[in-house]
């Protein structure tokens, strides 16, 4: 029987790659780097064979889908940030079987799921850039899920709990990552190089801050109650619906685990961002 032995929420912003890769920015990101060797080092002791991506930058439209290559490799440019995360090459097996359990279980729900297994489907780097850092090697299997920009909290709640049962039935150790930030207010263009390691504005920054002390707290119904509108008062990466995903999973109201900040708070372009892991029963 599988179960879910790692579940996070994490960061991907693209300044780690600059922080990793090019000498002028070495080092900005390094908390963030250094919360992934955590993030690691708990997947390795968990005994994690699987990664499950619930990833904002693959962005859909309609439904629920995910990507069953048996294999995921090439090499990588970010369409949206060209110059900041390029030249990046990965090789990682995929979950297919898994997949096909958490389509089966969505589409049970009455939700719309797919998975694809299509020579052209990429993998986008919420994804890749953190999978770079803790899957080095690779240590597992690696099976990313999309976000639905038009979804409801509620329906990834559901989703999230489908996600659940899916890997029960599965012979999978897995952990589950949110990759998506908490607030995300890009800075506007012309003031951008500005807010590079700064929140954009300081109402999203005392929100996320309040959120990370209800998760400090392990006060789960008081934040789930608030994700709705917290999504959408602090322009939440794709609707928070990897957040709603994971607590899905995780039981949403009835979870009564506690987070462990591997990497603090810290501002990345105007965004507000966390690697938090969420302790397992
Ligand atoms: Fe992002």
């Amino acid at each position: 029987m599988g179960e879910i032995v790692q579940a996070a929420k994490i960061t991907h912003v693209p300044s780690i790659w600059m922080s990793h890769t090019m000498p002028q920015h070495k080092g900005i990101r390094q908390n963030a780097i250094d919360g992934f060797a955590k993030l690691r080092e708990e997947a390795l002791a968990a005994g994690v064979d699987t990664f499950l991506i619930f990833d904002t930058h693959w962005i859909v439209n309609q439904g629920f889908h995910l990507n069953s290559k048996p294999r995921h490799q090439g090499r990588f440019i970010s369409h949206e940030l060209p110059h900041m995360l390029a030249d990046m090459e990965y090789g990682y097996d995929g979950a297919p079987d898994l997949a096909d359990l958490v389509v089966k279980e969505i589409q049970e729900t009455g939700l719309k799921a797919m998975a694809h297994n299509q020579p052209d489907l990429g993998v986008e780097y919420g994804t890749l850039l953190p999978m770079h850092f803790i899957n080095e090697g690779p240590i597992a299997n690696v099976l990313p899920m999309a976000a639905n920009q038009f979804s409801s909290i509620e329906e990834n709640r559901i989703a999230g709990e489908a996600i659940a049962r899916a890997i029960a039935k599965s012979d999978r150790k897995v952990a589950i990552y949110a990759s998506g930030s908490l607030s995300h207010a890009f800075a506007p263009n012309e003031i951008s190089s500005d807010y590079l390691n700064k929140v954009n504005g300081e109402f999203n920054r005392q929100m996320d801050l309040r959120v990370l002390d209800l998760w400090a707290e392990g006060r789960w119904e008081e934040f789930l109650d608030m994700l709705p509108a917290y999504a959408a008062n602090c322009a939440g990466e794709c609707g928070m619906v990897d957040t709603a995903l994971l607590f899905g999973a995780l039981g949403w109201e009835d979870y009564k685990g506690s987070c462990e900040i591997h990497t603090p708070y810290f501002g990345s372009s105007g965004t507000g961002q966390v690697n938090a892991s969420f302790s397992l029963a």
